[in-house]
């Protein structure tokens, strides 16, 4: 690293360094936002939406980063990248179909992970003006007040957000939205997956369930959640940071019964999905 970087070299510099890109980068996207520059988009794939202020924002970031912590890898939803021992994952906009069409649920997801451990996660969006950030073993904050998941004990009080993506089978998420309900469980989707981890995080949901979810749009918020006192599924083991893999994250009160029905595991569950640590 430059010697005159103003971040240490270690967990609390790069923590230091994340809320400042974060920020700037939200700078950024408020502005492509009101300008009505996520209303001229391309498309990358069905429903899968693309702005110029995406490829902006990973610009910046990267470049950030990169001043600071050359020797860092870089993995970016936009311009890729390759994973290495000490690694920033980055989404420079989630939620870019929502950012598309003028709803203001999106938001810049970064995470940091270290020999495969997620050691840093922030996720802000600049419309609402919400900054969280997580590191692995001082709690999570939202505009730096400490956040917990919910108290939410019961399906008929619980919302449960449900991830989409052409990834998986449409058939596969219909059973999984259909034995949702027969829980008796809401089921939302709001269309940006690292703000519905936020959401858990901060108890406005009660978990989150994607079938695949590449690393970029769910590592921040996978530590957030752990952080805030919820429950995750092994995302390491049940697939990577290059290839993604399935997503679930709950307060620890609904949490098996949010696993049977995604046939998703928990981190903490037995082969038949009882949560062990509650
Ligand atoms: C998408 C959103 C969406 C989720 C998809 C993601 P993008 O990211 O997070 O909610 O269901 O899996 O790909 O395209 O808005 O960055
Ligand atoms: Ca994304």
């Amino acid at each position: 690293m430059p010697s005159n970087s103003p971040y240490s070299n270690d967990i609390p510099g790069r923590t230091r360094l994340c809320e400042d890109v974060i920020r700037s980068a939200g700078l950024l996207v408020l502005k492509g936002f009101r300008e009505n520059a996520g209303r001229s988009f391309s498309m990358k794939g069905p429903q899968d939406f693309l702005t110029e202020t995406d490829a902006a924002s990973e610009l910046l970031i990267r470049g950030m980063i990169a001043d600071h912590f050359p020797e860092d890898g870089f993995l970016g939803e936009e311009g890729g990248g390759h994973v290495t021992d000490r690694v920033w994952v980055v989404d420079p906009i989630d939620g870019t179909a929502n950012f598309a069409r003028g709803i203001p649920h999106f938001c810049i997801s970064i995470a940091y992970v270290e020999n495969g451990n997620i050691e840093i996660g922030a996720i802000f969006n600049p419309a609402e003006d919400e900054f969280y950030i997580a590191r692995r073993g001082f709690g999570a904050t939202l505009n730096g007040k400490p956040i917990k998941v919910s108290a939410t004990k019961t399906f008929d009080a619980a919302s449960v957000e449900l991830g989409w993506s052409g990834r998986v089978p449409n058939e596969t998420y219909l059973r999984t939205i259909s034995d949702l309900l027969s829980l008796g469980t809401n089921v939302r989707r709001a269309g940006s997956g690292a703000m519905a981890l936020a959401y858990v995080a901060d108890g406005r949901s009660d978990a989150y369930i994607e079938l695949h979810m590449n690393s970029w749009d769910c590592a921040a918020g996978l530590l957030l959640v752990e952080e805030a006192g919820g429950v995750v599924c092994p995302f390491m083991e049940l697939g990577s940071l290059a290839a993604g893999g399935p997503v679930l994250a709950s307060t620890p009160t609904i949490a098996s019964g949010v696993s049977r029905a995604s046939l998703i595991p928990l981190a903490t569950s037995d082969p038949n999905g009882n949560l062990l640590r509650a």
